[in-house]
């Protein structure tokens, strides 16, 4: 039996790659009606049009998730397209300056990328939770980071990004229980993806060495997670970051 009801619509925000696209078609396997969102639009198209090649169900769009008017097109066309927005995943994300310390920051980078890794958060809170509080149902889950829990030197704006975002979902979690909408985060180690691949071999070798598996993670591994806190099966778990570290995050 699929873990997912007949018109089970999801929206996958960064679904143009990496993690979001391992989702989206992992979710589309399973019968999900798919909209892959991305600030890339023929990322997002590409990954909608392989899925339906598949025969999935899905519809690319073009959203920047800090800029809410996207955000409200793209529910609106998901209402059209689909009928019922059942559930987010919030895959995008930046690395914002890397390789210096803090004193070495500029305060415009550092906002910036709180701007996409945190305050998108609350952007999709407003523009897409009363869509789901309407209906007495949602499911919210945002990717945050091991460097959220840790922090990881010399990536100060993605780890206090990452460590306010599980706040957040700590905050909004309890906002909406009993509502019927649950919010969770995921907080992967590293990832093989398109994001890895624009890090310095340092990074990821000071990453890999902390992780008990003594290996990177696969997408479809978090897609897997993913799949489970957007599906009606997690339904007594809110406020909460699942972990995906093989081993190095065991709280
Ligand atoms: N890959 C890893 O090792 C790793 C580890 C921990 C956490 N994460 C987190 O997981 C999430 C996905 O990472 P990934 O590795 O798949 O990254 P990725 O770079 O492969 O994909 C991210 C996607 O988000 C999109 N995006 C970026 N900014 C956007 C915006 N403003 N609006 C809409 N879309 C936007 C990009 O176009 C891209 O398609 C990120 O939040 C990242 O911080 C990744």
């Amino acid at each position: 039996m699929s873990a997912f009801p007949d018109g089970y619509g999801v929206m996958v925000i960064g679904g143009g790659a990496g993690i979001g696209e391992a989702t989206a078609r992992y979710l589309a396997a399973a019968g999900v009606a798919v909209m892959v969102a991305d600030r890339d639009a023929a990322g997002a198209e590409r990954v909608a049009d392989a899925i339906v090649a598949a025969g999935g169900r899905a519809t690319g769009v073009r959203v920047d998730v800090t800029d809410p008017e996207t955000l409200a097109e793209a529910l609106t066309a998901m209402l059209g397209w689909n009928g019922r927005l059942h559930g987010v995943l919030n895959s995008a994300g930046i690395q914002g300056p890397l390789g210096r310390p803090s004193h070495e920051v500029e305060i415009a980078e550092f906002e910036s990328t709180l701007r996409v890794n945190l305050t998108a958060g609350l952007v999709i809170a407003r523009e897409l939770i009363p869509e789901m509080l309407r209906h007495g149902y949602g499911r919210v889950v945002h990717l945050a980071s091991i460097a959220g829990k840790e922090g990881n030197p010399n990536m100060v704006a993605y780890s206090a990004s990452k460590a306010g975002l599980i706040g957040m979902v700590k905050a909004q979690g309890k906002e909406y229980a009993g509502t019927g909408v649950v919010v969770n985060a995921i907080a992967p180690a590293v990832i093989r993806t398109p994001f890895l691949d624009s890090q310095p071999a340092e990074v990821v070798d000071y990453m890999v060495q902390r992780i008990p598996m003594g290996r990177v993670g696969e997408p479809v591994e978090v897609a897997a997670l993913a799949a489970f806190a957007v599906s009606p099966a997690c339904s007594f778990t809110t406020g909460f970051t699942f972990d995906a570290s093989g081993g190095r995050a065991t709280y």
